[in-house]
């Protein structure tokens, strides 16, 4: 059986003979009696199995952490302390010998050394609680929209449109870099290519969920996002997921409750769901967690405008990096300051200038700013990015000019302004940074099973 079985109904099994497989954790041999700390990955809390003169076993047996085994007894009172239950052994096979090589020993190791052992890691204490943890925030968040009767979309992963605009895009072809067939003018000539024409990897799967919103009026993407940006920092990767809703006639307000309700409906499920590793990231990763993330939970988001916040940037008389001045994109300093130093919680920071933001957001009326929200959280900065969209068909078609992008791109985009436009609004949540938001942990690489961040893609 699993033990996740066991811890789910301990009464039901105690006393009872039961069989288990899995891997030891850690052992102690003495000389009458061993215990072994099995884990078999179905609970984060591993059981204590007893072993002595009376079990059956091969002689030479050899208790090597992460061996694999069976074992079969009774599952008893524990006498000792840390654990109310542990598994008086009857016998005791090893299925697979674990190699006296075997790196994750008792020791700690630094996190950069486990990014070179990623294929181990996730048996480590730290991983288990953040993978579980991880699976369980995505179920969350369909579980969030699905009640909510929003429509699972699944946009394409190959695009021929620059969701963002931002040219940051991984390409996607099958031309020989060798040989790469080249037009007159020089460019390379892509009507060759497998597609017939430039395609990259989505950066965002947002323009393919407005044509959903447009005809289910609530949506939401779930995926895998690709970003070429050269940022080494500890919350890009080139490789994340994102979750996408979209909604029409919905505006920014609309957006923001939506996205506020999310956040603290997740929180609340993996506090619910996962409470062993919602404690041992609160004793071992970050001492405030469950106070900081009760209080999200209990307590209204801030919401200001950009204006507000590089006033109160100004005003704080901190000394920043980079210098804040009205038009600047806020930098990672800049955000964590307005939310671990002003407000110490959850800021939506809305209204941007039109300059530093995506070409498809709306114009405000004072043709300067955009209905851009970004939502802001303690320990990692921007975890959302949002906005209500351009619906009005002539400004959209402006702006995809302006900024210079290729119009037979987004003829398709522009249709939704042109057939039963509406005002509609969607956001991004990075997964990656919500799953760091909710352990504590400070470094994308330690919430994503295979990192891809610039000059890494092992495994
Ligand atoms: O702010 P971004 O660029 O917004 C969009 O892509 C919109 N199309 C979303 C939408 O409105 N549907 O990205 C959204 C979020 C960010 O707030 C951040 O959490 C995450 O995606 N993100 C990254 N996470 C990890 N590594 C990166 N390189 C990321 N870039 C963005
Ligand atoms: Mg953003």
């Amino acid at each position: 059986m699993k033990l996740r079985e066991i811890y789910q109904d301990k009464e039901k099994y105690l006393n009872q003979d039961i069989s288990l497989e899995g891997w030891i954790k850690t052992a102690r041999t003495g000389k009458n009696i061993s215990f072994i700390s099995l884990t078999d990955g179905s609970s984060f809390k591993p059981l204590q199995v007893v072993l002595d003169q009376d079990t059956k076993m091969d002689d030479q047996v050899k208790l090597n952490i992460s061996s694999s085994l069976k074992v079969q007894g009774r599952l008893v009172e524990s006498q000792g302390k840390g654990q109310d239950v542990e598994l008086k052994a009857e016998s005791l096979e090893i299925l697979g010998e674990s190699d006296p090589s075997y790196p994750l020993q008792k020791k700690r190791h630094s996190a950069e050394y486990l990014r070179t052992i990623a294929h181990l890691r996730p048996r480590a204490n730290l991983f288990q609680a953040v993978f579980r943890v991880r699976s369980l925030l995505a179920f969350a968040v369909h579980k969030f929209f699905q009640e909510r009767g929003f429509v699972y979309a699944q946009t394409p992963l190959i695009t021929g449109s620059d969701a963002e605009g931002a040219g940051e895009m991984f390409r996607v072809t099958t031309l020989d870099l060798k040989d790469v067939p080249r037009k007159e003018d020089g460019s390379v000539d892509y009507s060759k290519d497998f597609f017939n024409k430039e395609t990259h990897l989505t950066v965002s799967g947002q323009l393919q969920a407005e044509v959903f919103a447009l005809a289910f009026r609530d949506v939401y993407t779930f995926g895998p996002t690709f970003r070429a940006e050269n940022s080494n920092t500890q919350r890009h990767a080139a490789e994340f997921w994102m979750i996408e809703p979209e909604m029409a006639f919905a505006d920014l307000q609309v957006n923001m409750d939506v996205a506020e309700a999310m956040v603290k409906y997740i929180i609340t499920y993996v506090l619910d769901h996962a409470p062993d590793e919602m404690a041992f990231f609160n004793e071992f990763v970050d001492k405030g967690l469950l106070d900081r993330l009760h209080n999200v939970v209990d307590n209204d988001f801030e919401r200001i405008s950009y204006t507000e916040a590089v006033d109160l940037l100004k005003k704080s008389g901190q000394k920043f990096d980079y210098p804040v001045e009205w038009g600047i994109d806020l930098q990672t300093e800049h955000e964590r300051y307005l939310t671990e130093k002003i407000f110490k919680r959850p800021v939506f920071v809305t209204d941007y200038p039109k300059e530093i933001k995506a070409f498809y957001m709306r114009e405000n009326d004072d043709k300067k700013t955009v209905a851009a929200m970004d939502l802001l959280v303690p320990g990692v900065g921007e975890i959302i990015g949002g906005s209500q969209r351009e619906e009005r068909y002539h400004i959209l078609k402006k702006k995809i000019e302006d900024n210079g992008l290729n119009m037979k791109d987004y003829e398709w985009y522009l249709d939704l302004r042109k057939y039963g436009t509406a005002v509609h609004s969607g956001y991004g949540l990075g997964f990656e940074r919500a799953v760091m938001y909710v352990t504590g942990v400070s470094n994308i690489r330690d919430v994503t099973a295979f990192p891809r961040t610039v000059g890494h893609a092992e495994f």
